[in-house]
């Protein structure tokens, strides 16, 4: 697209009060080793308005968190790992940052919950000292810590605050711990939260619950988010847009209720097909037929 267009679309998205956040335009991760290259996406481009959540949903080995993790480079160095194409945060070039710049960005503008939160906590530290280091570490404008401490754990729905805070991970539960990650990446107040398989590791009920925060969260504080999922049954609920990855490609991109409604692509056909619905019975579980989707 020409830059005079692109200045149109930016213009009229503006007159109708949508700002576009993140700008990603055919970004290309690889891998190299001995063994060969690994082109892990090949060219993706989408966007994040403020405030909206956009769900990333693929086959586990689809390019979903590379393409996230390219955005902040918490990917090895090249010449290991080799990112092109263009990234903008309200305009600014990611990929064209000092590492002080990066370091700024990772946390304060774009904070990441992963899949697994046992393996992201420190088990020899409370609670609130991790959720502290993270305070003291990107927030000037908070004089009271421990007050600030007590209110994340608050807000992300932890009871009793003042006294779990005092927990070490091991002495809570999954729900709960990943919570505790929650509030670590709200500590940084960052302008992108990227949820990756945030519910994988928990059981359905809590996994509502968290989808459920994350949802309450957006809304109270005007954050966007970015949902990696394999599971379309959490797009139906929780995202404004979605983009579909295969094998390090976009194959079908646009609005939930649309996709959802209406699927193009075979691979996005057959993924839906996998949402379990209540009360269905099924013989056996659906199955991606590969061979409908070789170029
Ligand atoms: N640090 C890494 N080093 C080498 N290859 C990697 C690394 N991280 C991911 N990959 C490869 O990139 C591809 C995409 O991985 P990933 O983005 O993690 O998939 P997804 O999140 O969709 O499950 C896979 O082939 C994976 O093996
Ligand atoms: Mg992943």
């Amino acid at each position: 697209m020409d830059s005079f267009c692109t200045w149109r679309i930016v213009e009229i998205r503006h007159s109708f009060g949508i700002s576009m956040l993140l700008d990603v335009e055919d970004l290309k991760v690889s891998f190299h080793s001995r063994d060969g290259v690994n082109e892990a996406v090949k060219g993706v481009s989408f966007q994040l308005d403020a405030g909206k959540t956009l769900a990333i949903v693929g086959e586990s080995g689809s390019g979903k968190s590379v393409t996230c993790m390219s955005l902040t480079r918490l990917l090895p160095p090249p010449p290991l790992c080799q990112v092109s194409g263009k990234a903008r945060l309200d305009g600014k070039d990611l990929f064209n940052l000092s590492p002080k710049e990066r370091r700024q960005v990772r946390g304060k503008q774009i904070a990441y919950i992963f899949q697994e939160p046992s393996t992201s906590l420190n088990p020899y530290y409370t609670v609130g000292n991790q959720i502290a280091e993270a305070i003291q570490y990107h927030r000037d404008d908070v004089e009271d810590v421990e007050k600030e401490v007590v209110n994340l754990l608050d807000q992300v729905g932890i009871r009793d605050p003042e006294n779990r805070a005092k927990d070490y991970p091991h002495q809570m539960s999954g729900g709960m711990k990943q919570r505790v990650m929650i509030a670590i990446a709200l500590a940084c107040q960052p302008r992108i939260l990227v949820a990756d398989e945030p519910t994988t590791a928990l059981d359905v009920t809590i996994e509502a619950q968290i989808i459920n925060l994350l949802r309450d969260l957006r809304e109270r504080l005007n954050m966007s988010i970015i949902l990696i999922t394999h599971n379309f049954g959490i797009v139906d609920e929780f995202a404004d847009d979605v983009a579909v990855m295969f094998r390090g490609k976009i194959v079908e991109a646009g609005p939930a209720e649309t996709i959802l409604a209406n699927p193009q692509h075979p691979y996005t056909q057959a993924l839906i097909k996998c949402i379990p619905k209540m009360g269905a019975k099924r013989e056996r579980l659906p199955v991606v037929d590969y061979a409908l989707l070789e170029e």
